[in-house]
């Protein structure tokens, strides 16, 4: 077995086994509440967008984008099969979303399908990131916009949080980027206007945000 795929088997364990309790995990208002909210904001006014959520996790990200944003038309993917069951009881009258399993490196949808995509805190969780990235521009109308979250690992606090406490419990699978490495995977991907926001508490976080560009 591959090395990449002896990662993605252990995180979807790792998820399989998390998938039931991750709804009530402090991490919630530590980090990902935060970075939904911050990630609705961004979208303005999406109108009748399509939007892909990629590692949607139990689909909260993909829920709040409904409520804010009628018109749109909500996708999430996820890697691992029990979050997307989580996902679907949260959503289950919820026409306007529709949900799969599916690989971030391999996404099941037609070039330039989308105007809008999201990945909130499922990053580090990625072997092939720039691969990832170049995915996510591949399913990006041009002009479409991609926003990802992920840990804040360029001060102290960050550092401490996500390269020593969250890497030794995750026996060193994930791997946060660097605010500067995310900047060079999306403009490597062909993200133009390629710009960041970084959150220090509780629990930090950086938002990077780029324009995809004309194949
Ligand atoms: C910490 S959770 C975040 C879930 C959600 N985005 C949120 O903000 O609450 C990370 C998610 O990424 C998913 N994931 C990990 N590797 C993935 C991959 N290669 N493709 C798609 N999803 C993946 C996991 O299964 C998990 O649901």
């Amino acid at each position: 077995m591959s090395a990449e795929h002896t990662l993605k088997k252990r995180s979807n364990e790792e998820f399989d086994s998390w998938s039931k309790s991750y709804d009530k995990s402090v991490l919630q208002w530590l980090l990902f509440d935060p970075s939904h909210k911050m990630i609705v904001r961004e979208l303005g006014d999406a109108g009748k967008a399509h939007i892909l959520d990629i590692g949607c996790g139990t689909g909260k990200l993909a829920h709040r984008m409904i409520t804010h944003h009628r018109d749109a038309r909500v996708f999430g993917i996820d890697l691992c099969e029990s979050m997307i069951r989580s996902a679907q009881h949260h959503v289950v009258s919820e026409p306007r979303i529709h949900l799969s399993v599916a690989d971030s490196e391999h996404l099941p949808f037609e070039d330039a399908t989308f105007d809008y995509l999201t990945c909130s805190n499922s990053f580090h969780h990625y072997p092939n990131q720039a691969a990832a990235v170049k995915e996510m521009h591949r399913v990006l109308k041009p002009g479409g916009r991609l926003f990802i979250t992920d840990g804040y690992r360029d001060n102290l606090y960050g550092y401490l949080i996500y390269d020593v406490a969250v890497t030794t419990m995750e026996g060193g699978k994930v791997h946060h980027l660097s605010a500067a490495d995310f900047r060079k995977v999306f403009a490597d991907a062909g993200f133009q206007d390629v710009c960041q926001t970084i959150v220090r508490f509780p629990a930090p976080f950086v938002l990077t945000r780029g324009t995809a560009a004309e194949p």
